[in-house]
């Protein structure tokens, strides 16, 4: 490997951090349009968290990822935070701009993004099914909400935390219809146009849990959408399948938030074949 004296040096903050697949993704875009940079993941443990934020721009590095446990606590060390990623409440991007460090929240946009580019569906009068109300949902109900369905419900299984979450977001999109319910009690589920799975039921090394919702009651045209991407058949998934329903896997998200990551940084269009490829490969390398 060739490290030039003036490589650009990018990364992503975690903890745990060993199963990342961000670096893999984001040197594979590097590599595909000969870029004099390079990404590390950092290990980063709660109480170093502020002084790892210095520390971008100390080493004068171009940018990071943030992720879990720290998409939350990072963004009181920022200089900036966009509107999106304020109101959202998490930060998984900062760009290091001459020394100003600018949160943003490429999630909900990059799930979007997958969406449309796997599906072709269009949010906009849609009658939309989320399952979960944790940190995950927070970006994807964001970016949906900006996009006007005709109504969303959130269903978790404990209620208090979807009430939250709807009482949060409806002072972001006071016009917007947002049902809650809980887990065990969704109605109507065959008049859903798209139902997301952002729980973490259905990931591997969850206990087997049976589905929260069965897609054999969907509607025929129904779009299935999972942001669990190892395995990258969910259960969920696996049943939709069978059931002839039309399916997002969660792999794609993963990519997109990676590739509007990589676009600010770079202000270059993200080269998302190569990086899905490298996700493959390091997801088959497991
Ligand atoms: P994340 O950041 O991945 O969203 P989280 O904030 O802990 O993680 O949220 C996990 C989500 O998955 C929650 O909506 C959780 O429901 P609760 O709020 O009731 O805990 C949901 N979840 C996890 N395991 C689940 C299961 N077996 N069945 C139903 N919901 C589950």
């Amino acid at each position: 490997m060739k490290i030039p004296g003036d490589i650009k040096i990018l990364g992503i903050f975690g903890d745990p951090i060993e199963h990342t697949l961000s670096p893999s993704i984001q040197n594979a875009a590097f590599n595909a349009l000969s870029l004099n940079m390079v990404y590390l993941p950092f290990n980063v443990k709660n109480e170093n968290l502020k002084e790892a934020v210095a520390s971008i721009k100390a080493l004068n590095m171009l940018g990071v990822n943030v992720t879990i446990p720290h998409k939350e606590a990072v963004m009181e060390f920022l200089d900036k935070v966009d509107e999106d990623a304020e109101k959202i409440g998490a930060v998984n991007t900062i760009v290091n701009r001459g020394g100003v460090l600018t949160g943003y929240n490429t999630d909900g946009e990059g799930y979007i993004e997958s969406l449309t580019q796997e599906t072709a569906f269009e949010v906009s009068n849609k009658n939309i099914l989320m399952l979960g109300a944790g940190g995950a949902a927070r970006g994807i109900l964001y970016a949906l909400l900006k996009r006007n369905p005709s109504k969303i419900t959130i269903a978790n299984r404990t209620i208090e935390r979807a009430e939250n979450l709807k009482a949060e977001f409806s002072k972001f999109f006071p016009e917007a219809t947002i049902n809650i319910t809980g887990t065990n009690k969704i109605e109507s589920i065959e008049t859903f146009d798209l139902i997301i799975n952002t729980t973490s039921s259905g990931m591997s090394g969850t206990e087997e849990t049976k589905l929260i919702v069965e897609p054999k009651n969907f509607k025929k045209d129904a779009v299935v959408s999972e942001i669990i991407y190892k395995p990258m058949e969910t259960p969920l998934l696996i049943e939709a399948e069978k059931n002839g329903l039309r399916l997002h896997k969660g792999l794609g998200m993963l990519i997109h938030q990676g590739a509007l990551g990589f676009k600010l940084w770079t202000g270059k269009d993200a080269p998302v074949e190569a990086m899905r490829s490298a996700a493959l490969v390091s997801l088959e390398a497991r």
